[in-house]
């Protein structure tokens, strides 16, 4: 999944993506759901590294860095977290949704920002999605709220 992610990203992004995709196997990846919440082949597309946070190799009670991969084809439903949350797509234009918006393509480059407590959701199509993350405020490591769909 990297290795195709680090092909498509536009150039700006090439090297990170590469980079994560030589490093992955040094990381530690999560999964914040388990498959009774979106299902079992959602869990073999999702993952999560937090570089900086309360589960990062540099601590911070503050903010949770890292990166989100979703694989082609899934599904992200809506869900709503006490954090602030940023995201910074890398690679992969995936259909986006917030607030009481429909969903949307949002391209690499494109920064994505959900206030606390805003529902929003991913769709990926062809194409995996990479992206850089930032939490603040709230619990820095707890499970999102899945909204009835
Ligand atoms: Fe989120």
């Amino acid at each position: 999944m990297l290795g195709a992610a680090a092909a498509a990203a536009p150039a700006g992004f090439a090297g990170l993506v590469a980079g994560l995709r030589d490093g992955a196997a040094g990381l530690r990846w999560g999964q914040t759901y388990g498959a009774s919440d979106f299902g079992a082949d959602f869990l073999r597309g999702y993952g999560w590294t937090e570089l900086i946070g309360l589960r990062g190799p540099i601590a911070s009670d503050d903010v949770a860095v890292g990166f989100l991969l979703l694989g082609p084809g899934l599904d992200y439903p809506a869900h709503a977290h006490e954090a602030e949350e940023v995201y910074l797509p890398l690679s992969g234009t995936a259909l986006w949704q917030r607030g009481e918006a429909g969903f949307a393509p949002v391209a690499p480059g494109v920064v994505i920002r959900h206030p606390s407590w805003m529902p929003h959701a991913m769709r990926t199509g062809g194409e995996a999605l990479v992206a850089a993350y930032v939490w603040r405020g709230g619990d820095l490591a707890a499970k999102s709220r899945i909204l009835a769909g």
